[in-house]
């Protein structure tokens, strides 16, 4: 799927003459990061329906409207208020991981597992949209930075989608991360 960035990279004026040619660009501005979703094949003999039935799994959520979710995703680079909240250098936007996370488990149950939690933005969009999140981070300062970014960041309004495309949040949820399991991992290997 692509993922919409907007003021990404690329769309320079020529290096050093940038006055002379105020209208050039020296190339494409990049607009787009490609994102892989990928699918353990159904089970041979297994239609989606019976996967979905007995693993609750194997399709992607639709939006709340009932529209598919879609292979271009729109995004935005991390918000100021988020970076504010937690400092990690690969923070990812709400906006964009609520989505993700919403159409990953096509009913809703199951646990969505982030094995590379860093600040915990992934759990925090989990928890957002009511579904579980278990997250693991091997370093205690990224871990400790998540235990107290993800309470904040689930609370925060989203630019690009929020109750209309996402739906109501369960109430339960929305003011703490009490419902996802945070790990820290420096004296686990992870087998993946
Ligand atoms: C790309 S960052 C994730 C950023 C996260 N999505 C966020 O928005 O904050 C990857 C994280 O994985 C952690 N990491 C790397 N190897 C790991 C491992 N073996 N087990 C757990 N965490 C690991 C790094 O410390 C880093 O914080």
């Amino acid at each position: 799927m692509w993922v919409l960035l907007p003021s990404f990279f690329g769309g320079d004026r020529p290096k050093n003459a940038e006055e002379e040619f105020p209208d050039v660009s020296s190339m494409l501005r990049g607009c787009y990061e490609p994102w892989g979703i990928l699918r353990k094949p159904i089970p041979a003999g297994m239609k989606l329906s019976d996967c979905l039935r007995e693993f609750q799994t194997g399709g992607l959520r639709r939006n709340p409207n009932g529209n598919p979710f879609g292979d271009v995703i729109p995004s935005e680079r991390t918000p100021q208020q988020e970076r504010k909240i937690a400092n990690h250098p690969s923070l990812k936007p709400q906006s964009f991981l609520r989505q993700v996370v919403y159409a990953a488990l096509p009913l809703s149950e199951g646990v969505i597992i982030d094995t590379f939690m860093g600040s915990g933005s992934t759990v925090a969009a989990a928890e957002a949209v009511g579904v579980f999140c278990i997250g693991v981070e091997r370093y205690l300062e990224y871990y400790e930075m998540s235990c107290t970014a993800i309470p904040k960041l689930i609370n925060l309004e989203t630019q690009i989608q929020e109750t209309e495309e996402i739906g109501e949040r369960p109430e339960q949820v929305f003011n703490s991360a009490s419902n996802s399991l945070l790990i820290y991992d420096k004296f686990l290997t992870l087998c993946i």
